[in-house]
């Protein structure tokens, strides 16, 4: 192993990485666990094709920094190619990823171990989110707004804006 956390002033870096299609206070919840833990989180956006997100990635991560501006040492980026180089480029040690029931459990364990296999470096930290966001996603707040629901204990304000902004007004 040559991880870098054995330097005692390393600043420990840790790399959120997803969809955020958008952010949801599911995630909100996760990015304020990892930052009692690390020097600095970097939430970034994945963009990937194969999932044709509502939002762009630009979009995306607007969003994200709209809501973590009371969070001092969380930067927002995106990324594309492989999450272990990405992370290697900023120095990340780790890997947050959120675990919300059993049923996320074998697509986030296998993804662990895929990264572990291929990089070593690359350490996968799971947090829990708070319970009472254990059956939210981004997924569901779209379906609900697509379909006239208040998501306003979903998403923060801002984002339940944009959601309706690109939903709602046609
Ligand atoms: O929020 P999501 O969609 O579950 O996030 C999945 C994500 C973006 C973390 C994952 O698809 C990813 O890491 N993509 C980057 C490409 C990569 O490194 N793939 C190998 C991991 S198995």
């Amino acid at each position: 192993m040559t991880a870098q956390t054995g330097y005692p002033n390393h600043p420990k870096i840790a790399i959120y990485p997803g969809s955020f299609d958008p952010i949801t206070f599911g995630h909100l919840d996760i990015i304020r666990r990892a930052i009692m833990l690390f020097d600095q989180v970097i939430v970034a956006v994945a963009r990937n094709r194969e999932k044709r997100p509502l939002f762009s990635e630009q979009e995306r991560m607007e969003m994200i920094k709209n809501c973590v501006t009371d969070l001092p040492g969380v930067e927002v980026d995106c990324f594309h190619g492989l999450l272990v180089d990405y992370a290697r480029k900023k120095g990340a040690t780790a890997m947050i990823r959120g675990l919300r029931a059993v049923s996320d459990f074998e697509y986030e364990f296998q993804m662990a171990l895929v990264n572990r296999k291929i990089s070593e470096d690359l350490i996968t930290v799971f947090l829990m989110t708070h319970d009472k966001y254990s059956y939210l996603n981004s997924s569901i707040v779209k379906e609900l707004v697509s379909l006239g629901a208040d998501v306003g204990c979903f998403v923060p304000a801002y984002v339940k804006e944009r959601l309706y902004d690109k939903l709602r007004k046609k």
